[in-house]
């Protein structure tokens, strides 16, 4: 069986993987991130989401995807390594959810442009200077890397709130 086929499945909260820091992938490592890539792809389109991180699929692994699908188009773009170089000053604040936290959302505040660096499949070190949805996509991924979740920005209490209201969804769901 061609194991592309299998839709890899994403974790939801909680999950120790999900809290945990992944480690930098390494030379040795990249048979592995170009098997797994387009099966991170496949379900983060399937979700549908417009990005997810190597943690979601229990990778510990500096690995995440994004597609914000500018135009309807896919735009796909594999961030290994990445880190924020840089960060404004000025926030924004908007309304994010998260693959790993189904049917959550909460308005979350972050700088409101970044710049990133990372590695692309290649191996070539690249940049992106991002703002708007991309600043928040990609400040949230590399969140993931670091074992933080949206949730990890929000009051103790509106955390609180929200991982019942999942876990209840979740019971249900099971019930279903
Ligand atoms: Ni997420």
């Amino acid at each position: 069986m061609d194991s592309v086929e299998t839709l890899l499945p994403i974790l939801v909260a909680p999950h120790k993987t999900l809290k945990t820091k992944a480690r930098p992938v390494k030379t040795e490592d990249m048979d592995r991130v170009r098997a797994l890539v387009p099966r991170m792809f496949a379900a983060m389109y399937k979700a549908p989401g417009i990005g997810l991180a190597a943690p979601q699929v229990d990778v510990g692994l500096r690995l995440a995807i994004v597609d914000l699908m500018p135009g309807e188009k896919p735009s796909p773009i594999v961030l290994i390594n990445p880190e924020i170089l840089r960060v404004s000053e000025d926030w924004a604040t908007r309304e994010e959810g998260c693959l790993s936290l189904p049917g959550q959302y909460a308005d979350v505040s972050r700088p409101a442009m970044v710049r990133v660096g990372y590695s692309d499949m290649e191996g070539k070190r690249r940049e992106i200077d991002a703002e708007g949805l991309m600043a928040a996509c990609l400040q949230h991924e590399i969140d993931h890397l670091d074992g933080v979740l949206f949730v990890d920005h929000l009051s103790l209490l509106k955390r609180n709130m929200l991982m019942r209201k999942l876990a209840k969804e979740q019971r249900a769901a099971l019930t279903k």
